[in-house]
């Protein structure tokens, strides 16, 4: 079967799906968007991505039911005959008949796909210690991610797969997922802020530390911590749980055979993945 698509609810082969140049999307990033697993057809806390999405478009201001994006991402799955996979979903601002920053009431355009992904033994990722070079609003899942593609290219370069943000030595979060660390048998994570996004899978694996009574903050944290930490995990959507086994450019005291990390990935696989 084509990877299949979806443009403002008409769903294709994504070959057939024609996007105008003079989207917002396109010409200013100016769209956000969500990405949802599913596993044996069935989304993976489908409602808090919704509210989520909906959180993304009041803060951008783009006026766009939430009901049919809902819509259309069910609509997605229910004709496609993956069982285990996501869906991008994205919604931008509209088509402008002049490139203007300034915008006036469009209607909003919806483009989504669905892609095949097994979420099973994912390696251990090397990672680089990078500044923190993106906007200030950070909350927002905008597609302008020039800020973590940049970043996470350079890492590429040094043979990394993800990479650990800092602004001015506080840390935030990775290129494309939150971070947790464990220090003296206590687990820890950046706090919410407009600094970093609200995962998904970082409240999903909160909810399980909080179940196992682990001992667990969420604060403020700096590269210091990192260098004591003896363990670091990365949490995103498509990652599940994963750790970390190399800062490139930190030395660390990582031990691959952390208990509480096991426990935690042993929860969150038997919760949302059996
Ligand atoms: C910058 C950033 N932080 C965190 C996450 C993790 O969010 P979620 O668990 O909702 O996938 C992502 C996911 O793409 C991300 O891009």
């Amino acid at each position: 079967m084509p990877k299949l698509a979806s443009y403002n609810g008409f769903i294709d082969s994504i070959e057939n799906i024609k996007i105008s140049p003079m989207s917002r999307a396109f010409l200013f990033s100016d769209s956000v968007y969500e990405v949802i697993s599913f596993y044996q057809n069935k989304f993976i806390d489908f409602e808090r991505h919704l509210d989520r999405l909906k959180h993304s478009l009041d803060e951008t201001k783009i006026a766009c039911s939430i009901d049919e994006c809902s819509a259309e991402i069910k609509k997605l799955l229910n004709e496609s005959d993956l069982e285990s996979g996501y869906i991008y979903f994205q919604v931008s601002r509209g088509i402008d008949s002049i490139r203007s920053h300034f915008f006036d009431e469009s209607d909003c355009e919806r483009f989504g796909f669905i892609e095949k992904f097994s979420f099973f033994n994912q390696s251990p990722l090397k990672v680089m210690l990078v500044d923190d070079i993106r906007w200030q609003r950070c909350d927002i899942k905008s597609t302008s991610l020039l800020g973590n593609v940049l970043q996470m290219n350079d890492a590429k370069s040094m043979d990394c797969n993800e990479i650990i943000m800092h602004k001015n030595g506080q840390l935030t979060e990775g290129g494309a997922s939150n971070i947790f660390f464990v220090k003296n048998n206590k687990i820890f994570t950046p706090k919410l802020s407009p600094n970093i996004l609200p995962g998904i899978t970082r409240h999903q694996v909160i909810k399980i530390i909080k179940q196992k009574e682990f001992d667990f903050i969420e604060g403020t944290f700096d590269i210091n911590d990192l260098k004591e930490a003896s363990s670091i995990w990365f949490t995103s959507t498509t990652k599940g749980i994963i750790e970390v086994k190399e800062i490139v450019n930190l030395e660390t005291k990582i031990n691959p055979k952390c208990e509480l990390l096991k426990v935690c990935k042993e929860a969150f696989v038997s919760k949302y993945f059996s």
